[in-house]
């Protein structure tokens, strides 16, 4: 890890006179950090960030985010070069190696993590204890966070070459586990993965292919796959990769850590909001109605919110969502569904949204959450499916966040303090007193 120079420094100076030189760091891009790791020790006092809206966790070299210019590089490559360039294991390469891998990198890599696609047979037994009407995601944190008891060899996250086999198999079988989910939500028959796919074909066939008949993966839909898992797969110190670094900065196995990642994205907030646009979309129904929910979301004492819009970092419109929208056009021509009434009323939807002042001096624009449930659903992924698949893509990020979070000398269990504002000590009364 480069060494950031301490030449700057912020002062703070405190009520009772005294002045405190913080270190100001810079990376290569972007803000500079006021370093304020000894803030405690030396003044006694904590910082207050509900949210971390000011503050920075860790130094990261994978994903770099400019909010205000709507910016999103991973290890220097711009997300839509990579969408439109790279299948998702090229990607997948890029973020946990830090550079594109060349012919033969490639095709070895897509050997490894092929390999390791298939599950451990008992692990579909795992299946029959859920109803089948569980929501997905619920089927998901159960089982990867299943994965370290069959995994036993790669949980010790000191041994280098365990957490190399772990990151492989992790970002190996969410496919696997994610289509598992699927089938067996509709009374199917588990398929098993086939060495012969790619990544995306793999995952395709073993979502919508029966044993009963061939099943064609169809090129467009392939790509198309490759787009939206590459537009999901790492986003920087979001919620979700917070949650894996935080689990993982205990030391708790790589599969535990991912299962915590998975829990956190579920939220609506965060990933759960493309399965939450489509219903905001099925509730809104037409064009007419558009008007009475911007109301709606614009009203602060309405909890409705325009889901699959704001963001904590863009004040821009999402990189992501430009190529998303783009990929939707693609895909729903290619279906012949390019008049998909959902498309329309969400297009329509944004257009108003950003003519509107309060959604303009607010800088809530589309995210990447906007456009793809209206892909996916057009592909024939289910709403609660959405957000398992944004957790596939996202494994990938997760798995090179925590590597590089393991590989950090500064690292150390993260313990964030409090301001606390509650009860002063007091006296104990026994129950027959109170
Ligand atoms: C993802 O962090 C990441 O990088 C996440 C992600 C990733 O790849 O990991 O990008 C994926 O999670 C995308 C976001 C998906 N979530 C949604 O689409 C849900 C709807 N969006 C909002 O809930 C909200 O925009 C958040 C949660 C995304 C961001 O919340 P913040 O940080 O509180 O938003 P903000 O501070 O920029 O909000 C500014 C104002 C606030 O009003 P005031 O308190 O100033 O009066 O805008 C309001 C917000 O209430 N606002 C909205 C709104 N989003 C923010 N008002 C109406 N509709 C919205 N969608």
């Amino acid at each position: 890890m480069s060494k950031n120079k301490k030449t700057k420094y912020a002062t703070l100076s405190l009520p009772d006179g005294k002045n405190y030189k913080l270190p100001i760091l810079s990376g290569t891009i972007g803000p500079d950090v006021i370093e304020i790791k000894n803030l405690y020790n030396d003044t006694d006092k904590f910082t207050y960030d509900p949210g971390y809206t000011s503050t920075g966790s860790c130094k990261s070299k994978i994903t770099y985010i400019d909010g205000e210019k709507g910016i999103l590089l991973h290890r220097g490559y711009k997300i839509d070069e990579l969408a439109e360039n790279c299948d998702f294991l090229e990607v997948a390469y890029l973020l946990l190696n830090g550079e594109l891998p060349n012919k033969k990198e490639k095709s070895q890599f897509d050997k490894k993590i092929t390999t390791h696609t298939m599950v451990n047979e008992q692990l579909s037994l795992f299946f029959r204890g859920f109803r089948r009407d569980a929501h997905a995601m619920a089927v998901m944190c159960g089982v990867v966070g299943a994965l370290s008891a069959f995994y036993h060899d790669s949980t010790d996250i000191t041994d280098n070459k365990q957490r190399l086999i772990a990151s492989r198999r992790l970002i190996a079988k969410m496919p696997t586990i994610a289509a598992m989910a699927y089938k067996f939500s509709i009374g199917q028959p588990f398929i098993y993965p086939k060495n012969k796919f790619s990544y995306s074909e793999n995952f395709l066939n073993m979502m919508f292919s029966v044993p009963a008949e061939d099943y064609d993966v169809d090129p467009v839909l392939t790509k198309a796959m490759d787009k939206i898992l590459i537009l999901h797969a790492d986003h920087e110190q979001n919620a979700s990769t917070s949650t894996v670094r935080l689990a993982g900065s205990s030391g708790a196995n790589p599969f535990a850590c991912i299962a915590a990642g998975i829990a956190s994205l579920w939220g609506p907030a965060h990933g759960g909001a493309n399965e939450a646009v489509i219903h905001m979309l099925s509730d809104i129904k037409n064009i007419n109605n558009v008007r009475k929910y911007i109301i709606k979301a614009k009203d602060t004492n309405d909890p409705f919110r325009l889901m699959g819009f704001g963001h904590r970092v863009y004040k821009n419109y999402d990189p992501r969502a430009k190529v998303m929208k783009k990929t939707a056009d693609e895909v729903l021509r290619t279906l012949g569904k390019e008049n998909e009434p959902m498309f329309k009323l969400a297009r329509e939807l944004e257009k108003i949204a950003l003519e509107d002042d309060y959604f303009v001096e607010k800088k809530l624009y589309p995210n990447v959450d906007f456009y793809s449930g209206i892909i996916l659903q057009a592909m024939g992924f289910p709403p609660n499916l959405f957000t398992v698949l944004f957790a596939v893509a996202r494994t990938v990020g997760w798995v090179a966040q925590w590597n590089e979070m393991i590989e950090d000398p500064e690292q150390k269990i993260g313990r964030p303090r409090q301001l606390y504002d509650g009860a002063k000590e007091r006296k104990f009364l026994p129950i027959d007193k109170r």
